[in-house]
């Protein structure tokens, strides 16, 4: 086994895909450090009044949650969230489980069987991808955003179930779906619609979600799947739509029946995220402020979430700029290949609000010009 593991990591150090949780190289909270990287899309992860309702609910439920939310895991705090998250989002119902991974992969899971089509767009994230290919249906993966291509798959299928997978905001090209034009094809060819709105929550609809701002919250045709540990800065997942499909998940989704139930903090933490956007749509309002000034600064289109794509001319300036980024006391995200096809190597800057805007801008100016200066060049 210690020859399997040591081959496996000189694969990777030869393909440059490294990965690290190494703290100093992420300073997140060193002052000084100006944040473009992480998901804290609306800064609520170090708010105040988040701090105070986790410390709430861990003196009154305790640390942890100590079993499944069907043995003794639900507490106050887990049904507060749900409420909190179905008045955010309009939806019907929602169910918490301990991530967004745990929400995606149960979902599928729960849905999918041999007689279920899953058709997943190409961009959708891993634990979608992994629940899908979880969940023993047979899966075909569409071509990114290609509404003709869903048309014909949702046309031509043999199974009796089909369920179209797709995300509301994507997280590397920053681009959105088409959700009117979607759920309308899934509506015509009766297929669910299942939104992951891990970028859309807090960010889009005044923060009540793409699928809100699209006439389709609480649609009987369409499931939404959301994070908290995002735009809501805390933890957990959560599964939005129908009463029927939450009934059917609480007995059925193996992630949530045999996972502990989310941590009471991290629960009060979100709800009270969730009541603070419910309540203040200049917080998202701020986030595109600091969007727009981003894309405009470094050059490219603005993208309609929080994420603002700035393309490299190849991977060797992708990493050099976030380097160079890095050394301007800014932390950005770079994607290269093998993590994404060649050809679309980038920086991922991510617009979040409470951050100072001159710098954002500046450093949005950085970036579009280190991404376009050859490797070893003068910026
Ligand atoms: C689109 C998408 N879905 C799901 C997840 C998983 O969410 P979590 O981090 O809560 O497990 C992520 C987060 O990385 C994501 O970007």
């Amino acid at each position: 086994m210690d020859g399997w593991l040591a081959a496996a990591a000189d694969r990777r150090r030869d393909d440059g895909l490294v990965r690290r949780t190494d703290a100093r190289r992420h300073p997140r909270a060193r002052d000084g450090v100006l944040d473009l990287a992480s998901n804290d899309y609306l800064g609520l992860a170090t708010d105040a009044r988040l701090r105070a309702a986790a410390i709430v609910a861990t003196e009154r439920y305790g640390t942890g949650a100590g079993a499944s939310r069907v043995v003794t895991g639900t507490t106050g705090a887990h049904d507060d969230l749900e409420d909190a998250l179905v008045t955010l989002t309009g939806q019907r119902s929602a169910l918490v489980f301990s991530s967004g991974y745990a929400a995606n992969t149960g979902l599928l899971t729960a849905l999918g069987d041999p007689d279920t089509l899953i058709i997943s767009d190409a961009h959708v994230h891993a634990s979608l991808i992994d629940g899908a290919r979880l969940s023993r249906s047979p899966v075909v993966v569409c071509p990114h955003a290609d509404l003709g291509a869903l048309e014909s798959l949702l046309r031509n299928r043999n199974e009796p179930r089909v369920v179209v997978v797709v995300e509301s905001v994507y997280s590397v090209l920053g681009d959105a779906a088409d959700l009117v034009r979607t759920a309308a094809l899934c509506r015509e060819h009766d297929a669910l619609l299942v939104v992951d709105e891990a970028h859309g929550i807090g960010v889009l609809g005044e923060g009540r979600g793409a699928v809100h701002a699209a006439g389709l919250a609480g649609a009987p045709h369409v499931a939404v799947t959301a994070t908290l540990s995002k735009a809501l800065g805390a933890q957990g997942g959560a599964v939005l739509g129908a009463p029927a499909l939450r009934e059917h998940l609480v007995n059925s989704a193996r992630s949530f029946v045999f996972d502990t139930g989310l941590a009471p903090a991290a629960a009060a933490a979100a709800a009270q995220a969730a009541r603070i956007v419910d309540a203040d749509p200049g917080l998202p309002a701020a986030l595109h402020a600091v969007a727009d000034v981003v894309a405009a600064a470094a050059g490219v289109e603005r993208a309609p979430g929080a994420v603002q794509s700035v393309p490299a001319d190849g991977p060797g300036q992708a990493v050099a700029a976030a380097e160079t980024l890095l050394d301007a006391g800014v932390l950005v995200g770079c994607f290269r290949p093998p993590s994404v096809p060649d050809g679309i190597s980038r920086l991922r800057l991510v617009a979040r609000a409470g951050v100072d805007v001159d710098r954002a801008a500046q450093a949005a100016d950085l970036a579009g010009r280190s991404v376009r200066t050859p490797v070893g060049g003068a910026v």
